[in-house]
């Protein structure tokens, strides 16, 4: 072990588990063990991780005092439980989103934050994507002046992850690609624009292609195989417009399934300011700022270096969990700021029920 690196129990061995503990190596941290209801997975997984130990189950991962800190890469509503299970035992949580189903849920983070001496860091991968940093660093130059609109989408072709599992089953997930991709799409445009505090929110989703789930054609699955004959009780679309502090409106548009080619609109971010305008792929290899310069409109690119993605998101997202741990640093993606998230996302369900602009409450 070098000085500095830092011991992480990765548990929940399923899709995300693994790209963490690719993060966790690259990011310069030790997959320390790995744990799973399904051993195999754990094996798995620990078999990519030098050194890494399997642990029969969770309580014997968080009794072990050499590792410090945790991924919790579990099913939803798992997330808020196992947070508290971790912080009780002394652990550092790196929670994936969204926080948990309910508001109620992340209270309940929260409430065992007070006891314990454990850091919560959220996992807003989003927040470390290259164009996201280099989009940031326009932002606070003043290169956009003062944001009023901000649009954010994520649309998939063939991405109901999970189908006929705990993802397409709403009280396991607590809701479909609202609460799936939502998170991302919410944090991202808070974060970019300040932190405002979102008002009032009108949401309307859809679902048309998971029923049945025996109709649903698709080349790959995330979180695969399907359960043909399982439960598919949740949205596959959403659209929603967010009224913000400070004259700003937000509007989120994303699916899991339509038949829109895919790429043929990005994982897209626009904000529109009174100085200036923005447009970005997260995953993309540029961020374009259009402004006015000499009584002329410019456009300006700012390239994003070859290499840069989802992976490398993710490791910079070890690299900051690992020095937060090792530091003993606040983390910058906080608990807070996940219930705050939660209290958006909540409010966008409760406006789509209503068929109808409801407050966000606090
Ligand atoms: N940040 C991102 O971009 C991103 C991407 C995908 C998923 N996620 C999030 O990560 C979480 C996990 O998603 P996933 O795609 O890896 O799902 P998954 O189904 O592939 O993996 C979940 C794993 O948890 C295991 N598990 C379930 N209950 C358990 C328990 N009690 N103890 C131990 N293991 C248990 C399952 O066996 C499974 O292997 C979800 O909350 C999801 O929203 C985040």
């Amino acid at each position: 072990m070098s000085e500095g690196q830092v011991r992480i129990g990765v548990i929940g061995a399923g899709g995300i588990g693994g790209v963490h503990a690719s993060a966790i190596t690259e990011s310069g941290n030790v997959v320390a063990g790995t744990c799973d209801i399904h051993r195999d997975r754990a094996e798995a997984l620990a078999g990519t991780c030098p050194g890494a130990v399997v642990f029969d189950d969770v309580d014997a991962l968080l009794a072990d005092d050499s590792i410090p800190a945790v991924v919790v890469a579990l099913p939803n509503c798992l997330h808020s439980p196992m947070a508290i299970k971790a912080l009780e035992a002394g652990k550092d949580v790196l929670l994936e989103k969204p926080m948990a189903t309910s508001i109620e849920e992340c209270d309940a983070v929260l409430a065992a934050m007070e006891n314990a001496p454990g850091l919560v860091q959220l996992g807003f991968v989003c927040r470390h994507a290259a164009t996201t940093l280099s989009a940031m660093e326009a932002i606070e130059s003043g290169r956009l002046g003062r944001i009023y609109r901000a649009d954010a989408t994520m649309y998939r072709r063939r991405g109901i992850p999970g189908l006929g599992g705990w993802f397409t089953t709403r009280s396991k997930s607590g809701g479909g690609v609202l609460i799936d991709l939502g998170p991302h799409l919410v944090d991202l445009l808070l974060h970019l624009c300040g932190r405002p505090r979102v008002i009032s929110a009108d949401c309307s989703v859809s679902s048309h292609f998971g029923h049945p789930p025996s109709g649903y054609r698709f080349t790959d699955m995330w979180a695969g195989p399907p359960v043909m004959d399982g439960p598919f009780d949740v949205e596959d679309g959403a659209t929603a417009l967010l009224r913000c502090e400070g004259d700003l409106d937000m509007t989120l548009n994303m699916c899991w399934a339509s038949h829109l080619p895919e790429k043929v609109l990005p994982d897209g971010v626009t904000l529109f300011g009174e100085n200036g305008a923005m447009h970005f792929d997260i995953w993309g290899d540029s961020v374009i700022v259009g402004t006015e310069l000499d009584d002329a409109s410019v456009d300006i690119k700012r390239p994003i270096k070859d290499g840069e993605g989802w992976n490398t998101a993710f490791r910079r997202q070890h690299e900051t969990f690992g020095h937060n741990v090792s530091t003993r640093t606040a983390p910058t993606s906080t608990a807070i700021e996940g219930r705050e998230v939660q209290c958006v996302l909540d409010a966008l369900y409760r406006s789509n029920e209503a068929r109808a602009s409801v407050d966000v409450s606090g």
